[in-house]
Parts: C-alpha cells; sequence; structure tokens
C-alpha cells in the first residue's frame, strides 16, 4: 500500500475544526482507495508564537521538506497577534520557501449551491501567481520627522516569475475550454504591468490553440459579478488574484465554498493545501464553519500526490450531500454535520 507524509498545521481559528474535519474525509478516502496518509501535526500558530515568541521554530521549512504535501488549515488571530506578524511567519515564508508559485483557486457554482448571482452555470480557474509582485517585501519606511515620513510597498515583477506563472495558465487553459484572460493594471502601472502583457503576449506565440484577453482588474470584477459564464482560466498577479478569489469565492456561495491549492510543480518540494479563507474569528470555535472549502483543497491534495479516483470521489461526495442542501445550512454544529454526510457520501461514490 502506498504511504503519503502529510504534515498538518491546523493553525488558527476554524482553521483547527476544518482540518480535523478534512482529515476524517481523506483518511476514509485512503480506506476506500487502498492508500495510507501519515500525518504528523504542527502546532504552529498564534498560541504558538505567544508561548515561544515565534510562529514556528528555526528549522520549520526543513521538518517540512520531508514530506509529500502540507495541509494548512488557516493562520491568524489579530487579537493577539499582528497579521503583519503570524502571516509573514508562517503561511508566506511557506509559500515562498518551496517555491510554490501558482495558487490554484477553483470558482465555480457546486451542484445545489445557490449564489448571489442570478447568472447561468460559470466555471473559472483563478490561477494567482504566489511568490513575487505586490509580496515581495520591498520597501520600508524612512522617518525625516513625522510630517514627512514616506512607506513604499515596491512590487517585484521578474521575468522567470511572470513567464511561468503565464505558462502554467496556458497548459490550464489547454487541458480545459481553451480561453486565458490575463489581469492587469497595465493602462495605469507603468512598468510591471506592462511588462506581465508583453511577457502574455509572448508566451501566447507558444499556444496558438487557446484564446486570450486582456483585462484590467477594475473592469475583471465588473466581469465576473456580470458575465462570470464567459470566464475560463484567469491569470492574475499575487495581489490582484488575492482579491479576485475573495470575489469569486462570493459569486460560488461565500468564503464557506472556495478551495485552494499552492503549488510547486517540481514534485522534489512539497506543495500546500488550505481553503481561501482565513482563520474566521467571528465564527471560531462554534462548530458552525463551512468544512467544505477546506475538504475540497484536501481533495485537491490528493489529485495533486496521485490520487486522482479518490480526489474525484471526494468532490463527488461533497457535490452529493450540496445537491440534496447540506452545506447551505445555518443550524448548530454545522461543522460536524456536513462532515458526517460527507463521510456516507464517500462510501456510495465508490
Ligand atoms: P476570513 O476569511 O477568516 O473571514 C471572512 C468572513 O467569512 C467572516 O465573516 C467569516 O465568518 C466568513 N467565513 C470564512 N470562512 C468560513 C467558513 N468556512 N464557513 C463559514 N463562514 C466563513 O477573513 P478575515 O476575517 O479577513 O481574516 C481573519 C484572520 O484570518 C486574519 O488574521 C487574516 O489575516 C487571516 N487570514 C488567513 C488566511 C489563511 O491562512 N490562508 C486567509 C485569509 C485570512
Ligand atoms: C489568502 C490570504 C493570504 C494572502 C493572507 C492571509 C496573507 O488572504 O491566502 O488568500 O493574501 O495570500
Ligand atoms: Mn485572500
Amino acid at each position: 500500500m502506498t504511504t503519503y507524509k502529510i504534515a498538518l498545521i491546523p493553525g488558527d481559528g476554524i482553521g483547527l475544526d476544518v482540518t480535523d474535519a478534512t482529515m476524517e474525509v481523506l483518511y476514509k478516502a485512503g480506506e476506500r482507495f487502498g492508500f495510507d496518509l501519515e500525518s504528523e501535526e504542527f502546532p504552529w500558530s498564534c498560541d504558538y508564537y505567544l508561548k515561544n515568541g515565534v510562529m514556528m521554530p528555526e528549522d520549520g521549512i526543513a521538518q517540512l521538506s520531508k514530506f509529500d504535501a502540507i495541509y494548512l488549515g488557516a493562520v491568524g488571530w489579530p487579537e493577539t497577534v499582528p497579521d503583519a506578524v503570524s502571516l509573514h511567519g508562517l503561511l508566506l515564508p511557506i509559500r515562498k520557501a518551496f517555491d510554490q508559485y501558482a495558487n490554484i483557486r477553483p470558482h465555480r457554482l457546486l451542484s445545489g449551491v445557490e449564489g448571489p448571482l442570478k447568472s447561468e452555470a460559470f466555471d473559472i480557474l483563478c490561477i494567482r501567481e504566489n511568490t513575487e509582485g505586490e509580496y515581495s517585501c520591498a520597501g520600508g519606511r524612512v522617518h525625516q520627522g513625522r510630517d514627512n515620513e514616506v512607506a513604499t510597498e515596491v512590487s517585484v515583477f521578474t521575468r522567470k516569475g511572470v513567464e511561468r506563472i503565464i505558462r502554467f495558465g496556458f497548459e490550464q487553459a489547454r487541458s480545459r475550454r481553451n480561453h486565458l484572460t490575463s489581469v492587469t493594471k497595465s493602462n495605469a502601472q507603468k512598468y510591471s504591468m506592462v511588462f506581465w502583457d508583453e511577457v502574455t503576449r509572448e508566451v501566447a506565440e507558444d499556444y496558438p490553440d487557446v484564446t486570450v484577453s486582456h483585462m484590467h482588474i477594475d473592469a475583471m470584477c465588473a466581469k465576473m459579478v456580470m458575465a462570470p459564464q464567459s470566464l475560463d482560466v484567469v491569470v492574475a498577479s499575487n495581489l490582484f488574484g488575492d482579491i479576485l478569489t475573495d470575489l469569486g469565492a462570493a459569486i460560488q456561495g461565500g468564503l464557506g465554498f472556495a478551495a485552494s491549492a499552492n503549488i510547486c510543480p517540481d514534485s522534489s518540494v512539497p506543495s500546500m493545501f488550505e481553503p481561501v479563507h482565513g482563520s474566521a474569528p467571528d465564527v471560531a470555535g462554534k462548530n458552525i464553519a463551512n468544512p467544505i472549502p477546506a475538504i475540497w483543497s484536501g481533495a485537491m491534495m490528493l489529485d495533486h500526490i496521485g490520487e486522482k479516483s479518490a480526489a474525484d470521489a471526494v468532490l463527488a461526495a461533497i457535490e452529493m450531500c450540496t445537491s440534496r442542501g447540506i452545506g447551505s445550512q445555518h443550524s448548530q454544529n454545522v461543522t460536524e454535520e456536513i462532515t458526517a454526510e460527507i463521510l456516507v457520501a464517500i462510501e456510495e461514490c465508490v
């Protein structure tokens, strides 16, 4: 039997609830499809920070490098630890250290889920650049007296970084409906976004079978609401992709439905899987978080490690539940109830 080593970082808030729910489902999928998940849990979180003064130990990345994949719940508890400390101490360094440059976020209505739009069905795959751009941590603050203080946040776009994410997007488009939308703000930003457009045009020459649209981020936001069915693969920079994917989550029914994968295509380092949402302090500890995006992200992990049939079955089980209205209810103990229904549905999907 194949055994996969999974590093679990439940993190903070609802991250703890949804990680437990996901692993229950994934272990069940392993039983049904004949593979083993050997998981090790790491308590790295804001609580860990309050006790140890760091979000993860100094050799944290080295520890994670021994695993086949990383599963993360959510990080952040702004009431006790500033986000700039927690996210820059755990989530963002992992994405960067393992060069997980493609953040894949699917946005579609699961069967039976009614989103806020009265639109036709849509199926968007957002590919977010995940290692550079607006998240490069370049810049600083210059103090020349309070009134003249200046803060800069420099976006760094490299040819290698832009080319590989655009190419990744084209490959995805080729396996889907052969359309790619590249999102920039090249009418206002003179350097980085013009560069992004140029690289996109160059890479497009290798994919004559894929049609390309160039959109500005503002118009793209409107399009995602007005005509989401017209979109296939959407490629965007780190910050634009971050914002667009919460919008994508909203049109698919809310943050309680959006899954994601942080992929490094080089299989010698682990990729990381996590729902799009955060630690949701307003619902944490109440057993009312929807575990669907976390479980869907778990299915993406199974697909990535090579267990495609199991991944398909987990997604089918999720949709079997949503088609019966499970996942959209707001009763007590929703986390446990939805998980239990998905566990039953997995038996039916095999
Ligand atoms: P959030 O995604 O945690 O919550 C936004 C809203 O969506 C809240 O009202 C929340 O209750 C709701 N929501 C989110 N997931 C839900 C689910 N599964 N079921 C039901 N409702 C759900 O965003 P936020 O409030 O801006 O951030 C809270 C903390 O999480 C902050 O510290 C933030 O930095 C962090 N964060 C972490 C990640 C991550 O770890 N990947 C992602 C986003 C935000
Ligand atoms: C996400 C989150 C993170 C991001 C934050 C918490 C740093 O919003 O994964 O979408 O911006 O990447
Ligand atoms: Mn986000």
